[in-house]
């Protein structure tokens, strides 16, 4: 038996009891006639006493000779300590040793195993195992389990069951690229990994399953985030007959069962907002909605005077920052360079100070008096003491500037409180939008999401302006997740698969299979998914998912641990019918 008990167990009630203990050398302190061991495993750390009087001199050689991270096994009585440690939980006791075993040596490791590390981010990754060692990366992987168990456990209390897809498949557009693997018995053809189980979700509901959800990896191709990696996990959900409103109460019911029983709160609204409101009110269609700073149009305010800038914008739009008064010159300065760096790209902003006697003083006094700027502080909701924040341009571009700058300033203000849960589902998008690259329309989430009904006829003339039944689910600001109804029947399927530019041909040709299935009597169905690493990372209090995944890719997308990707030898090559050429 390695051990009776784990390192964060004992407590005064065993004081006099004979235990065994395995863990790792957390650190030692040699005094000469006494050395404590902190002896460390996943549950906590316990106190290791060797001392002159009551230890052998043998053994006392061999604790001395302990570094950190080695590996041993302790017996010993539990004993009350002289000094006791109200900040660790076994710190009323330690354990008087009287057998010491060294499993395992270890080398020195490559940074210090501790809640703050010296170690940087690289180094971190390339000796992960040692970095899931330290409590901060550790608890986040238990973190997860939790809300992956309770999120098992709502879904099967509502009679969803757990289906596996498989991941050797045909590629499934969602916008990515595909990672593909060659196939050896199949010459010259590939699988594709899933992008996300699509299609096979709603073959499932074809086939009768009615609720189904998988906790499953998906592969995407693309450049990496804070918020994205290449393989990434789903908590991915379909439904048979149901409306938008079913699904939609169904996973606000999983969502706040989540944060009830992660953080014991209770979410007292769970608002709903279409696509065409948050992109007018935020800037953004993944509003943060914890805090204020709504957009104010102010295109019939400002485009009546000699303003040049203001008169040939399509957009002008403000907002107020609360307190934003109080910002001396040099920091307006320093918002303005922050807003014309390449990633914001912005000319310029104009301002308006709200001062605490009713007055106002802007940037532009010369083109706007008393009597416009106020106009100004009614629309964006500004009061005195804040300040207001005016951009102006093309709408889309403008939008997006102004939406970065009230999420940079909140944070700034600290607005952005981790520990508070806003939710909102964003509904009504659109269910194309026009790539420039290509010159053609793209499917907004995927092909198989339904236009909604009455709006199908306006796919003939105005593809851009059909919205679809489709609906993201937001939380604090990071889209959790995404979801839509689908199309079940053939003929519509078809119609999309023409509007997305592809011939008959091609269209059989990749999801003939689906189409198919549809002529077997499909039931209307729909469905979402969660991203399971940005949901845990943000109910973590976080927005960065690496530290919630065991063993995450870095920003070139390799996992600097394994070296991978890597070359493969000749005889594989060869075996899977490849030739590499490099550049
Ligand atoms: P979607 O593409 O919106 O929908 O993905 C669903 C959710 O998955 C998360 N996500 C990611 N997380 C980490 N790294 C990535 N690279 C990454 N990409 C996406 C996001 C997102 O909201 N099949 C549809 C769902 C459906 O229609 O039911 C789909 O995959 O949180």
């Amino acid at each position: 038996m390695y051990r009776s008990h784990h390192c964060g167990q004992l407590r005064t009630s065993n004081i006099n009891e004979e235990v065994t203990l395995s863990g790792w050398v957390q650190k030692s302190r040699d005094k000469g006639f006494v050395i404590w061991v902190d002896l460390r495993d996943r549950y906590g750390i316990t106190q290791l006493i060797f001392d002159a009087d009551r230890t052998s001199e043998a053994m006392m050689t061999m604790a001395k000779s302990l570094g950190r991270e080695f590996v041993i096994q302790v017996t010993g009585t539990v004993i009350e300590r002289s000094s006791k440690n109200p900040n660790l939980e076994t710190g009323e006791i330690e354990i008087l040793v009287s057998k010491l075993t060294v499993l395992n040596e270890a080398v020195v490791p490559p940074f210090t195993i501790e809640d703050q590390t010296d170690g940087g981010e690289e180094l971190r990754m390339k000796y992960r195992y040692l970095d899931i060692r330290r409590n901060p990366v550790k608890n986040n992987l238990i973190f997860r389990h939790k809300v992956t168990q309770e999120v098992r456990s709502y879904l099967s209390s509502q009679e969803f069951i757990e289906v596996e897809t498989p991941y050797l498949i045909k590629s499934t557009p969602e916008g990515a690229r595909d990672f593909v693997v060659p196939s050896r018995m199949n010459e010259g053809q590939f699988y594709a990994l899933p992008q996300s189980p699509q299609t096979f979700k709603q073959l499932l509901m074809v086939g009768g399953m009615d609720k189904y959800f998988q906790i499953v990896k998906c592969f995407r191709d693309e450049d990496l985030r804070a918020d994205r990696q290449p393989e990434f996990t789903q908590i991915d959900c379909e439904m048979t007959f149901v409306e938008q409103e079913d699904i939609l109460n169904v996973f606000e019911g999983l969502t706040r069962h989540l944060i009830k029983s992660i953080h014991g709160k209770e979410i007292t609204s769970f608002p709903r907002m279409t696509y065409d409101e948050a992109m007018e009110t935020y800037g953004n269609d993944k509003p943060d909605i914890r805090f204020g700073m709504q957009f104010g149009e102010l295109n019939a305010v400002t485009q009546h005077k000699d303003f040049g800038v203001f008169n040939n914008a399509e957009l002008v739009v403000g907002i107020a920052v609360p307190g934003g008064n109080r910002f001396t010159r040099k920091e307006i300065d320093g918002i303005i360079n922050w807003l014309k760096r390449p990633q914001i790209g912005a000319l310029g902003m104009v301002y308006s100070r709200c001062n605490d006697d009713g007055t106002f003083k802007s940037s532009v006094d010369k083109f706007y008096d008393q009597d416009d700027l106020r106009k100004w502080s009614e629309i964006t909701g500004a009061q005195s003491g804040d300040l207001v924040c005016v951009l102006s341009g093309p709408t889309d571009k403008v939008r997006a500037q102004l939406s970065a700058l009230r999420m940079e300033l909140a944070e700034r203000l600290g607005l952005r409180n981790p520990m508070e849960f806003a939710p909102l589902w964003v509904t009504d998008f659109p269910l194309l939008e026009w790539d420039e690259e290509s010159e053609r329309y793209h499917a907004m989430h995927h092909p198989f999401t339904a236009p909604k009904p009455d709006q199908i006829k306006l796919l003939d003339t105005d593809p851009g302006a059909v919205k679809a039944n489709a609906y993201d689910l937001v939380l604090n600001g990071n889209e959790i997740g995404g979801g839509s109804i689908r199309i079940h029947d053939k003929a519509t399927q078809a119609l999309m698969f023409d509007h997305l530019g592809f011939t008959p041909e091609e269209a059989k040709e990749q999801f003939g299979f689906l189409m198919n299935a549809f002529e077997y009597g499909a039931p209307p169905h729909g469905g979402l998914a969660f991203g399971l690493d940005r949901l845990v990372a943000i109910l973590g209090g976080q927005e960065t998912i690496r530290d919630f995944i065991a063993f995450p890719k870095n920003n070139s997308g390799r996992d600097v641990m394994i070296d991978a990707p890597s070359a493969i030898d000749e005889t594989q090559l060869k075996e899977l019918h490849l030739k590499v050429e490099l550049k």
